[in-house]
């Protein structure tokens, strides 16, 4: 179960980029984060797994507040997000097997002397997963070799490595052709519904959004304005997402409504 109340980021002396989030998920689904480049998707994903700090707010885990853990706790805490990158975030240089395997430890810098220390069930699982993604005759290939939808499949793998309790993708199919990002889309989703996982997932595109999510959060200037099933995000709801800001202003203070 992920709680996050009040959620407020900003970098360095800027305007908050987060401006009071709110949103929970307990259900083992698919959530689409849709938004305008800068609207603050990553930022929330990076604010959950704590690859930065938010500056106020609760992101609840199962009860216990990410932005509270320090040190070994907060590692440990960590490993319980599994991360999908859009860029993939691979060790070049690294295996296939190696990098899934690099997931038992959390995104953490991994070297490769660590491999030696994976215990056998860890490389029997690493095993499994990759034939799960369709990868099996790739395990001892070098990670630069494979193309942008292989290594996808890799970054899935090592996510579900670490065994997650919730899934976070942050534009897992932007680097992709077309047909490959459907591929990938298909995997994300069949694989997490097998596992009973739930995902969050930023998405640029709407149609795929509307396609693979149960359910769909609109984010616009780091607020939430949308937050309902796909069927229901109509294209009222897309323009309050994507456009102007003063029609978001007229859309969330009406006429005669205002605060003054
Ligand atoms: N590391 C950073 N330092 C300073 N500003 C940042 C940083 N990361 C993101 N931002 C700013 O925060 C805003 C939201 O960015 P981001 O979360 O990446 O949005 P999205 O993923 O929706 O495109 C943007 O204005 C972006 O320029
Ligand atoms: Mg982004």
């Amino acid at each position: 179960m992920l709680e996050i109340k009040d959620l407020v980021k900003s970098y360095g002396d800027g305007q908050p980029v987060l401006k009071g989030l709110n949103f929970s998920t307990g259900d083992k689904k698919l959530t689409a984060v849709i938004g305008s480049s800068g609207a603050g998707k990553s930022t929330m994903l990076r604010c959950i797994n704590r690859l930065v700090t938010a500056d106020s707010g609760e992101i609840l885990l199962d009860g216990v507040d990410m932005l509270k853990l320090r040190g070994k706790e907060l590692q440990y805490a960590r490993r319980k997000i599994g991360m999908i990158f859009q860029a993939y975030n691979l060790v070049d240089r690294l295996t296939v097997m190696e990098n899934v395997l690099s997931g038992r430890l959390g995104y953490v810098p991994f070297l490769k002397g660590a491999l030696r220390k994976f215990p056998q069930e860890d490389i029997d699982r690493a095993y499994q997963l990759l034939k799960r993604v369709g990868l099996s005759q790739y395990v001892n290939k070098r990670s630069d070799e494979l193309s942008g939808g292989e290594r996808q499949r890799v970054g899935v793998a090592r996510a579900l490595m670490q065994n997650p309790q919730i899934l976070l993708a942050d534009e897992p199919t932007a680097s992709l052709d077309p047909k490959t990002s459907e591929r990938i889309m298909e995997l994300i989703a069949r694989l997490t519904d097998e596992l009973h996982l739930p995902v969050l997932i930023n998405l640029h595109n709407v149609a795929q959004a509307k396609h693979y999510a149960a359910r769909i959060v609109g984010l616009r200037d780091g607020v939430m304005v949308f937050d309902g099933k796909p069927d229901e995000l109509t294209d009222e709801h897309l323009e309050l997402i994507y456009t102007g800001k003063d029609e978001l202003n007229e859309q969330l203070h009406p006429e005669g409504e205002s605060e003054e």
